[in-house]
């Protein structure tokens, strides 16, 4: 015989299920987002292909960059095209996406070009401006200025002129 008792037990039996599926889902989100990569949470590789870009383009006209003579040589020896596909690609892998960089390594392809501090400097607020122009949040522009950041020792090579 199925009593009011029994329903009253089914209905609790029904909520309690319901509840732990929820938190369950709640709790699974929660770990999804933890796990999603900056690549992810950049959007992918269109973003970082735009933001790279538009990066490119301030930094290859750069006059503060071109007063050294070696930066000035090599962005009108080398295709714009080209420095942005393998940004991307090291971008787009350094971040978790699916790309792998071919290109050279840091130390080999900027040796020659005798980077300052101060021209580092000036590329980290060149970077930073187009991040903040693609409204990239606080959290994103700190990992990605990290990822950057970890190829300064590679890169810097000479005293300040
Ligand atoms: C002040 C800072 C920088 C300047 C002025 C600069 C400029 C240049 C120039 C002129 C080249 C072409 C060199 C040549 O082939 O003769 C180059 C290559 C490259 N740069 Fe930079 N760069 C800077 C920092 C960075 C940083 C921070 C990254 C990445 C985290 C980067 C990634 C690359 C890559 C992937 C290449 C191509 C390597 C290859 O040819 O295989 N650069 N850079």
């Amino acid at each position: 015989m199925f009593t009011r008792k029994m329903s009253l037990w089914a209905v609790l039996g029904f909520i309690t299920i319901l509840l732990a599926g929820f938190h369950t889902a709640v709790a699974q989100s929660g770990a999804e987002q933890k796990q999603q990569s900056l690549y992810d949470r950049l959007g992918g590789l269109a973003p970082i292909s735009v933001v790279v870009s538009d990066f490119i383009e301030v930094l290859v006209p750069d006059a503060v960059l071109n007063a050294n003579p070696a930066i000035d040589a090599a962005r009108k020896r080398v295709p714009a095209p080209y420095l942005k596909y393998h940004v991307t690609a090291m971008v787009c892998q350094a971040t978790g996406g699916p790309c792998q960089y071919h290109g050279r390594g840091m130390k080999e392809s900027h040796a020659h070009l005798n980077i300052t501090e101060r021209e580092w400097d000036r590329m980290v607020t060149l970077f930073k401006e187009v991040l903040a122009k693609h409204k990239v949040p606080a959290k994103e522009t700190q990992e990605l200025l990290d990822i950057v950041g970890s190829t300064k020792a590679d890169i810097v090579v000479a005293q300040q002129r």
